[in-house]
């Protein structure tokens, strides 16, 4: 069966990565960001390099309308088609061939746009700070329960929630949406992997994205074998998604501080993770 992946924040970055490695694999897609000239040129981009059918939804996820929009395409499912559709319609005017009656279902959805605040927590607006909670937690988790409503009665689906490595650090507000994230993941990939269902949330550490040009963050800050490549932290997330992980921890190297992360004094952790995003 052809995969249809959405995937949120697809026009850069860590999405955008999702996208053509999806893409690669056959997987028609589902993009979204707010970018409408972006969106179309990566679409565009991917069907002519992979042959792969490409929607976009030009969204807001912060906006009620723009997230009602994907929770919309979440929902929509194409009737079956093939030997389970069973028997013919009945007389009457049907769909011209190679018209497509409704959208096909989601199979994977990737929750992954996001954004950073440069400022410590007191010296943001509380909004700025509602606002980027949201796009860390309330998003994803409304994208998932509208995947999970048409992923169980199917009893197959994947879904992938961008996180990071903040997730085990205290590592301001952005730590602690991600570690939300990371939770979460935890319990529903436990609870619905039975119904066929795999959660994982995937923890980078620094990747080469636009991510800290976009929160105005100096990345000459960060030395240079702390970064990753998106190519990478993708090719892992898919791997361990696969086998059935509830966290993907991309990279030996962030494994490794991972784990020491869990037995150093948080202090020290908090110090040590104070760039890290
Ligand atoms: N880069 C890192 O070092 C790093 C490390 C760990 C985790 N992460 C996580 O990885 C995820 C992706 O980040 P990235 O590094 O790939 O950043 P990026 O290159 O800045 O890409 C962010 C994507 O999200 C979209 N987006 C942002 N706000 C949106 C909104 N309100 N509604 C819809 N789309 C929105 C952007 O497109 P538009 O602007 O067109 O909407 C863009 O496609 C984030 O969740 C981030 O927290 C990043």
């Amino acid at each position: 069966m052809t995969q249809t992946v959405l995937i949120t924040g697809a026009t850069s970055g860590i999405g955008a990565e999702f996208a053509r490695q999806f893409a690669a694999r056959g997987c028609d897609l589902v993009l979204v960001a707010r970018n409408g000239d972006a969106l179309e040129g990566t679409a565009a981009a991917l069907r002519g390099q992979w042959g792969v059918g490409v929607e976009t939804i030009a969204a807001d996820l912060l906006d009620d309308d723009g997230l009602e929009r994907v929770l919309t395409r979440l929902r929509a499912e194409a009737p079956p088609t093939g030997p389970e559709a069973g028997p013919e319609p009945g007389p009457g005017p049907g769909p011209e061939a190679g018209e497509r009656t409704a959208p096909r279902a989601v199979t994977v959805l990737v929750n992954n746009a996001g954004y950073g605040l440069v400022k410590p927590f007191a010296d943001n607006p509380l909004e700025d700070e509602i606002r980027h909670l949201r796009i860390h937690v309330e998003v994803p988790l409304s994208l998932a329960h509208a995947a999970l409503q048409s992923m169980r009665p199917r009893r197959t689906g994947t879904i992938i929630n961008v996180a990071s490595v903040a997730g085990f650090t205290p590592r301001g507000t952005y730590g602690a949406a991600k570690a939300a994230v990371i939770s979460f993941s935890r319990w529903a990939n436990i609870t619905y992997g039975p119904e066929g269902i795999r959660v994982t949330a995937v923890c980078p550490g620094f990747v080469h994205t636009e991510f800290h040009q976009r929160m105005g963050a100096r990345k000459a800050d960060v030395p240079g074998p702390m970064w990753l490549d998106a190519g990478l932290v993708v090719r892992e997330a898919l791997r361990d998604t696969a086998a059935g992980k509830a966290v993907s921890i991309p990279s030996l190297r962030y494994k490794a501080l991972t784990a020491l992360a869990r037995v150093a004094p948080p202090s020290v952790v908090a110090r040590l993770a104070q760039r890290g995003r």
